[in-house]
């Protein structure tokens, strides 16, 4: 038998061990062996529910009893979780993770630890939720260069953009219906400013291209500045409007950045819609693969941290190596980066268009709007983001710029 023990009984807590009940037979035959939960730390008592018996206050218990070999982290943020999961890692017990910021801050240095003692930190929940990705990057797509991850890996922006889009309303309309609903945080911050969505990337990118990318050296932008009249001109445009996680490589430089985007039908990520989230790829011989499904959520997150605990348990004596070096990757600054851009101008599409924007930005496609007045809207050819700014500068009467991904 294999005694594991549980930190926190949030939602993710509580979906690790109603998983670990509910399976509990085929998840043992996996394992190999039988797999018991011996502890849940909170600080919270739970008098009715069965866990209550397993509840312990104090990690030292967990922590000094040699029979615990694999401890599931599911607290998130950073303090007390870091200094436990050392601890534990460091006295030869395996930990699995969902919590994304101990990974992105401290994961590079808990791996080493983990390598050194022999046993595993393994981290399958803390991007995609439930959707395998940090598997398929670690084991199945080995025979690849990857040259590209772009992620929609936060179902709370994307279940806002998406009711943006189908119900016209405003950011703060369907910001304030979904915390009420309770699918979006009553403190919203890391999720709408692209913080949760940066960390998550900053992961997949250390692992894709094997050396450590910071999360403080990516470009983040959310989605708090995304209109219902910008959502009507992509509609115009037969476009969505996304916060997309993207880290590139472009011959042998780098760059990495989080950022609402403007994409149309002929990006598989298009359709990726609701709390749903979707992760696409590129390596230089497998071409495309993109991993769609369960972005977060109770249940869909606990069947990941369990895979992670049978994991654990299949190589109890034996680290599963993960190419994610301590070596820093250089990202490019971002105003080298080559795209298209979506701007919106004040003023008529005919006088304004020929005299003002031709001239400064050469070709551009131009749209408008029929019930949105006084301004249009155009998208520029492809260019670096500097070159960009250095155009748009020349202007009077830009409103808001939405880089974009069409055709
Ligand atoms: N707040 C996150 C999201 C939870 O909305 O995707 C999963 O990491």
């Amino acid at each position: 038998m294999i005694q594991i023990a549980v930190l926190g009984y949030g939602t993710v807590g509580s979906g690790v061990v109603e998983v670990i009940n509910t399976n509990h037979e085929s998840i043992n035959k996996k394992a190999g062996e039988e797999i018991n939960i011996k502890y849940v730390l909170d600080l919270k008592e739970f008098p009715g529910d069965p866990v209550q018996e397993k509840i312990v206050h104090d990690y030292e218990i967990i922590a000094n009893d040699p029979e615990v070999r694999i401890i599931v982290e599911v607290m998130g943020g950073i303090e007390p979780a870091y200094t436990f999961v050392k601890r534990a890692l460091e006295s030869g017990k395996s930990v699995c993770t969902s919590n994304k910021e101990l990974v992105a801050k401290h994961g590079v240095e808990l791996l080493e630890i983990a390598k050194r003692n022999n046993i595993n930190f393994l981290f399958e929940a803390s991007c995609g939720g439930g959707i395998p990705i940090i598997r398929p990057l670690n084991s199945s797509l080995t025979a690849d260069e990857i040259d590209e991850i772009t992620g929609i890996l936060n179902g709370t922006t994307n279940y806002i953009l998406t009711k943006m889009a189908t119900d016209g309303s405003s950011f703060e309309e369907v910001l304030k219906d979904a915390q009420e609903k309770g699918y979006a945080e009553r403190n919203p911050e890391a999720d709408v400013e692209g913080y949760d969505a940066c960390r998550k990337i900053a992961i997949l990118s250390s692992l894709a291209f094997g050396r450590h990318v910071d999360f403080e050296d990516i470009y983040t932008e959310g989605i708090t500045k995304i209109t219902a009249e910008d959502i009507k001109y992509a509609k115009v445009l037969g476009a969505s409007i996304k916060l997309l996680a993207t880290s590139r490589k472009v011959g042998d430089q780098f760059y990495a950045m989080v950022c609402p985007v403007m994409i149309d039908s002929s990006n598989p990520l298009y359709s990726v819609n609701n709390v749903f989230n979707a992760i696409f790829v590129h390596g230089n011989v497998l071409g495309d693969a993109m991993f769609y499904g369960s972005g977060a959520g109770k249940l869909p997150t606990a069947s990941a941290v369990v895979a992670d605990v049978v994991d654990a348990a299949k190589h109890l004596n034996r680290n599963i190596m993960m190419n994610w070096s301590s070596k820093k990757l250089h990202l490019i600054d971002i105003s080298q980066v080559r795209q298209r851009y979506f701007v919106r101008m004040k003023g008529s599409l005919t006088g304004d268009f020929d005299n003002k924007v031709e001239a400064v930005f050469g070709h551009v496609d131009v749209v408008g709007v029929p019930s949105i007045s006084n301004e249009f809207g155009f998208i520029t050819e492809e260019m670096t983001e500097q070159e960009y700014h250095e155009k748009a500068s020349q202007l009077d009467g830009i409103i808001h710029m939405i880089r974009a991904r069409l055709g």
